[in-house]
Order: structure tokens, then C-alpha cells, then sequence
């Protein structure tokens, strides 16, 4: 079974460690933070739950201790900070980009051939950088974005439906973004019913403008980005790519052409297998998503100029 690195122990990380010990996804999972003792604590206070929650996965936190974190597996960036309300994920981009960078690095210089996701925010600028900084093959670099989008999509749509979330199948594209995510309402169906026929235009269109704004509303509500669902979106991503389960997922990944796209990381749907990316889907996007799609590629390269503005890049 594969080891797995959590690089940032705070509440999204963390979370994402429990959960692949708790759904048994790793043999090993290091969680790994630069503040002293968190990481460790976190660790332990995990460990003591493998009994009562019949795991068997060793959790290890360590202080910025990267020599323990050898031949993963896969590595899952979490570090630099949230955003707070009234924020957006693209503020983060000075202070977390430094972090990202090193962190990608100090890693690879114990698991040369790790695969990495990425969840530190702005997470399709932070994605980019990943792969820009290490020149990794875009196979190993995926960014978790879209998992957690589309799963928002899911619930806000269970929620108009009176549905139960795991029988709604739904995909959010583009950028990680309130303003850059497209939820892709024609496509959404209810066990194979398109959404379109069971909810009028209004309730699908505010369930669309819900899921883009999904992060930000509980950033008001908690005073601080949320963690369940972000932490779980990671391990869902990561347990598709050490199980080799081929899942589906929409991810924000280097595109070469694809979607008419190029030099870019961006959220589409990718297969996820033991070698990272196994491939792209190229939906048939009609002429309003194209367009939205188009604008949010503008809006995410416009946050990755930045990079060279502050000399991350
Ligand atoms: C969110 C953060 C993790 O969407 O980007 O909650």
C-alpha cells in the first residue's frame, strides 16, 4: 500500500489525513508542518482513534522534518494560508506562493517520483507554479479544485431537489475561482435525469451562482476557509491515483491544446490512475460554456502573471 505526504497540518490538512487513514487509503500518511508540534499532535491524537475506528494506517506528524516524508507515494500541498471573509483565493497568491515553491522542492528532493495534488489556494496559480518550478511531466501535478467544486455542485443541487447527493452526478470546470468556476448545468443529471428538467431555470441558475460562491460562504460563516469537504476532495483525488481506480475527476491540470487551451492549469475532467493523469476528457462544450470557459482561462492567467511580478517564477 502507498505512503502519502500531507504537507501542512491545519484544518484542511489534517482533515485530509484522517480521512485517508480513516477510509484506509495509505499504509503511512506524514503529515508534515513547519509550526512545532501541531503536526505531531495531530498525528498522535489520530493514532488514538485507530482502534476505536478500526484503521490500521500509521499517521506521523513531523516538524518540518522532510527526510521523513521518503519515497511517497503522492504528495498533497496544503500549506500557506487561508483566506479569511471577504477575501478571495487569489489575494493568497503573495504569501503562498514561496511557500508552495519550496515546499514542492524540499519534497522532491526525498520522492523524486511522487505525484503531487495541490489544494493550497490560488490553487490553479499555485498548480502552474508546481509544475513551472520542478519541470515535473504534467501527469504528476494536479490540482484538487474541481473535485471539491463539483461536489459543492452536488450538494446545492441535492438540496433544490430534495435528493439524496451521491445519486447526482455533476461536473464543475475552469478555474478554482467565485468568479472563474463553471458549473456545468446541462450536463448535471439525477440518476441519468438531466437536472434541467426537474428544476426551472431560476432554482438551476441559483444553484449554480450557490456552488461558485460555495467556498466564500463558509469562509463567512466559519471566519476561515473550510475543511471537510476540501480535505476529503484531496483524499478522494489521491485515493483514485494509489488505488489506480481510473475515477473521473475534474482537476486542474496542465493543458497542451486541450480545450483550446495552452500553458495554462485549469479545471477538466481528467482520469486519475497509479501514473497520475491517465488522460484529459474533452468535453463537447456548447457556445455559452466555451465563452465562460474562455474568460476563466483570462482571469486565471491574469493571477499567474503575478508570479513573475513577485519573482516566483
Ligand atoms: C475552498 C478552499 C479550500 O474552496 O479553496 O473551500
Amino acid at each position: 500500500m502507498a505512503k502519502i505526504t500531507v504537507v501542512g497540518a491545519g484544518n484542511v490538512g489534517a482533515t485530509c489525513a484522517n480521512v485517508l487513514a480513516y477510509n484506509k487509503i495509505a499504509s503511512e500518511v506524514v503529515m508534515l508542518d513547519v509550526k512545532e508540534g501541531i503536526a505531531e499532535g495531530k498525528a498522535i491524537d489520530m493514532m488514538q482513534a485507530a482502534q476505536t475506528t478500526t484503521f490500521e494506517t500509521k499517521v506521523v506528524g513531523v516538524t518540518n522534518d522532510y527526510s521523513k516524508t521518503k519515497n511517497s507515494d503522492v504528495i498533497i500541498v496544503t500549506s500557506g494560508i487561508p483566506r479569511k471573509p471577504g477575501m478571495t483565493r487569489e489575494e493568497l497568491i503573495g504569501v503562498n506562493a514561496n511557500i508552495v515553491k519550496s515546499v514542492v522542492k524540499n519534497c522532491l528532493d526525498f520522492s523524486p517520483n511522487a505525484i503531487f495534488i495541490i489544494i493550497s489556494n490560488p490553487m490553479d496559480t499555485m498548480t502552474y507554479l508546481t509544475i513551472k518550478a520542478t519541470g515535473l511531466p504534467k501527469n504528476r501535478v494536479i490540482g484538487m479544485g474541481g473535485a471539491l467544486d463539483s461536489s459543492r455542485f452536488q450538494y446545492y443541487l441535492s438540496q433544490a431537489l430534495n435528493v439524496n447527493p451521491a445519486q447526482i452526478e455533476g461536473t464543475v470546470i475552469g478555474g478554482h475561482g467565485d468568479t472563474t468556476m463553471i458549473p456545468l448545468k446541462r450536463l448535471a443529471t439525477y440518476k441519468g435525469i438531466p437536472v434541467s428538467k426537474l428544476l426551472d431555470a431560476d432554482k438551476l441558475n441559483k444553484v449554480v451562482a450557490d456552488t461558485m460562491v460555495g467556498g466564500a460562504t463558509l469562509t463567512g460563516l466559519l471566519g476561515t476557509s473550510a475543511w471537510y469537504a476540501p480535505g476529503a476532495a484531496g483524499a478522494y483525488v489521491a485515493e483514485s491515483i494509489v488505488c489506480d481506480y481510473k475515477r473521473l475527476i475534474p482537476c486542474c491540470v496542465y493543458l497542451d491544446g486541450e480545450y483550446g487551451q495552452k500553458n495554462i492549469c485549469i479545471g477538466v475532467p481528467v482520469v486519475l490512475g497509479a501514473n497520475g493523469i491517465d488522460k484529459i476528457v474533452e468535453l463537447e462544450l456548447d457556445s455559452e460554456e466555451k465563452a465562460l470557459f474562455e474568460k476563466s482561462a483570462d482571469a486565471v492567467r491574469k493571477t499567474n502573471s503575478v508570479l513573475q511580478e513577485i519573482n516566483a517564477l
